[in-house]
């Protein structure tokens, strides 16, 4: 069973947001492949790096487009992003270190968080910002 299968169900119904969760349920779901197959950490450490490295992208994305519209549920949001960052940022070290179990960890918690954080967080950060674009297109219309 795949743990990251991104699906319509995901949407939050702004386009760059949901390709960049899609690229990170891809990255999300090679490492978990990786892992199925036995590989060790030599090979599991760049797609981790990537991995990593695409959500840390995307939460800034995320962070800048909520303080634009100066979304009010701001803080709130960033403080779910900054608690995923901590936890997978203590897993990879573990993971660096040569424990493959930590691997596993950080696999089952970022399918969990992620569905988790999209499906609210996301989706009304995808509210707001659909209102706002609907609202000063009017203004400029
Ligand atoms: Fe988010
Ligand atoms: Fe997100």
């Amino acid at each position: 069973m795949s743990l990251f299968k991104w699906s319509s169900a995901h949407s939050v119904y702004l386009p760059e947001i949901d390709a960049e969760h899609r690229a990170i349920y891809l990255l999300g779901d090679e490492l978990h492949k990786a892992l199925l197959a036995g590989a060790g950490v030599a090979h599991l450490q760049p797609i981790l790096v990537n991995l990593l490295e695409s959500s840390e992208q995307h939460f800034r994305h995320e962070e800048r487009l909520m303080r634009a519209v100066h979304y009010t549920a701001c803080a709130w949001h960033k403080r779910q992003h900054d608690a995923a960052r901590k936890r997978a940022k203590a897993l990879a070290k573990r993971i660096e270190g040569g424990d493959i179990a930590a691997a596993g960890e950080l696999l089952k918690f970022l399918s969990v968080w992620l569905r988790d954080h999209i499906s609210v967080a996301d989706r009304m950060m995808g509210a707001r910002l659909r209102n706002y674009l609907r609202f000063n297109t009017a203004l400029a219309s």
